[in-house]
Parts: C-alpha cells; sequence; structure tokens
C-alpha cells in the first residue's frame, strides 16, 4: 500500500531545511518518493540533494514573495511534470504585544502561514485533479485550539489555514485529492528562535505541567506521514489531543 501513495511520487515540501519539514523530506524519500524542497538556506538543500540518490530537486526562494511561488511552480513543472503531493509546511512565528508588533510582521506571518500555501495549493492542484489523485497538506498548528496571549500575529493565519483547508476538502474530495490538515503542539524546533519566542519556549519547557507535552519533529514528521499512507485527514501529537479540536 504505501508503494501506491510514495513510489515514484513527487511531493513539493515547503520549509525542509530543518525542523519538521526536514524530517517529512527525509521520511518520503525512505519511502521511495522524490521530493522537491523549498527554503532559503541553499546550503542545507544541495546537502539533501547531493545525499538522496537522485530522489531530491529544490528551489531556493522565500516564500512570502510572489517571484518564490513563481519560480517553485515552474521548476516543479518543468522537473517533474507536476506534483503528486503538496506539503504546506514552512513558518515562522512571532510573539508580543499586538499593538507594538507592528504590520510587517502580520504582512509576512500572513504571506507566509496563510497566503502562499492557497496560492501554492491553487497552482499546483490543477495537475492532481486531472489525474484524479493527490494529498495537499497543510501543517497548521494546535495553537488554535486556545487563545495564547501575544501570538495573535501567528494565530490568524493559522485560523485562516484551518479555515481555507476545511473548505479545500469539500472541493476537492469528490475529485480523488486528499487533504490532510496537521496540528503540532509544542515541537523542538528551531521556530522558538523567532521573534519573542525564546521565552514563551523557556517557561513551556521549565513548567512541569506543558513541558510532557512538547515533542520532536521527527514524530511530528512520522505522523504526517503515516496519514498520507493511511488516508487520514486530521494529524495531532499526541493522537488523544485530537479532542482539543472539537467544534474548530
Ligand atoms: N515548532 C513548533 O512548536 C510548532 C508547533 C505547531 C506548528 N508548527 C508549524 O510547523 C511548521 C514547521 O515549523 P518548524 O517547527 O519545523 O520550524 P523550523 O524548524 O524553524 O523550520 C521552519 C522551516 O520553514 C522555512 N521557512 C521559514 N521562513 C521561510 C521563508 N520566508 N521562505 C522559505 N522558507 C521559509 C525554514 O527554512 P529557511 O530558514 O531555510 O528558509 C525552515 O525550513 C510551521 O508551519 C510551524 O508554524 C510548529
Amino acid at each position: 500500500m504505501s508503494g501506491e501513495k510514495f513510489e515514484g511520487r513527487t511531493y513539493v515540501v515547503t520549509g525542509c531545511s530543518k525542523g519538521i519539514g526536514y524530517h517529512v523530506a527525509l521520511g518520503l524519500m525512505r519511502r521511495g518518493a522524490t521530493v522537491h524542497g523549498v527554503a532559503r538556506t541553499e546550503q542545507v538543500l544541495r546537502s539533501l540533494k547531493e545525499r538522496s540518490g537522485g530522489k531530491f530537486t529544490y528551489t531556493v526562494c522565500d516564500l512570502t514573495t510572489d517571484e518564490c511561488v513563481d519560480r517553485v511552480v515552474t521548476d516543479v513543472k518543468e522537473l517533474h511534470g507536476g506534483a503528486y503531493g503538496l506539503i504546506n509546511n514552512a513558518g515562522a512565528g512571532a510573539l508580543g504585544d499586538l499593538l507594538e508588533l507592528g504590520p510587517e510582521i502580520f504582512e509576512r506571518l500572513t504571506k507566509l502561514l496563510y497566503l502562499t500555501p492557497v496560492k501554492l495549493t491553487l497552482r499546483l492542484v490543477p495537475w492532481m485533479i486531472e489525474r484524479g489523485e493527490g494529498v495537499v497538506v497543510n501543517v497548521i498548528t494546535l495553537g488554535i485550539a486556545t487563545h495564547i496571549r501575544g501570538l495573535e500575529a501567528y494565530l490568524a493565519p493559522k485560523h485562516a489555514l484551518h479555515r481555507f483547508s476545511k473548505d479545500l476538502r469539500d472541493y476537492l474530495s469528490p475529485r480523488g485529492v486528499r487533504v490532510i490538515t496537521v496540528y503540532p503542539p509544542v515541537t523542538r524546533t528551531s521556530f522558538f528562535e523567532g521573534h519573542g519566542l525564546r521565552e514563551f519556549y523557556r517557561k513551556m519547557s521549565s513548567n512541569p505541567l506543558t513541558r510532557w507535552g512538547i515533542t520532536f519533529p521527527e514524530r511530528v514528521a512520522e505522523a504526517i506521514i503515516e496519514a498520507i499512507e493511511a488516508g487520514k485527514e486530521v494529524v495531532t501529537v499526541p493522537r488523544l489531543a485530537r479532542a482539543l479540536l472539537i467544534g474548530k
């Protein structure tokens, strides 16, 4: 069964130079898929390509720009003819007083976390629809289950991506294309090097009540790949955390 979803299939993975996306890329290639990766850190992408045995291609660009979206789509079409899967994973965060963060952060995060995933989806999904198969994975956050003061600029686009994904699912399911939504909890990655986030992570990891819920990027990546394989639509880590999304 796994061969069907991975062997000879091409997946676009955004944000694959680190963290969750890096492990998703490795996991997909281990199962026989080809990955087209996107991030800004060329060194890591080059090294992934060198070690991939021909299973990794990439575009180096900043996903907050339309030129980047255009280049990714062009490269994927030229190198692979299209994509069986799109994993919208690239992300960054910011924590701070909503009234003081400034509009640039809201704009950058809205582009990176919402508009770019929407644009990539709209550009890459026609190829999937034509074949009646494919998968779009949107990495959201378990943070949408609650309100975290100071994380508004990050959570608003994640809420938008969550809503868009649910609506997209209604359009794509009848056409054979699966939409998977992923809600990671706090995960130990460089995400917390983002604006104002170090202190948030320090508090989470030193508090016995919250520390237990912190996970690793390998675990989230494995849950994503298992969901693709099993045809599951909603991914939480741990699975029980799904209860937090009731009514969302
Ligand atoms: N870590 C958590 O606690 C957590 C919890 C819930 C959800 N998430 C979500 O999980 C996803 C992955 O995050 P992570 O924890 O794995 O973070 P990470 O380790 O910091 O990785 C983020 C990835 O996104 C890429 N990226 C960031 N900004 C970019 C840009 N402007 N253009 C292109 N690529 C960009 C980075 O690559 P370059 O820097 O090389 O460009 C990197 O590969 C994000 O959507 C995040 O919101 C994370």
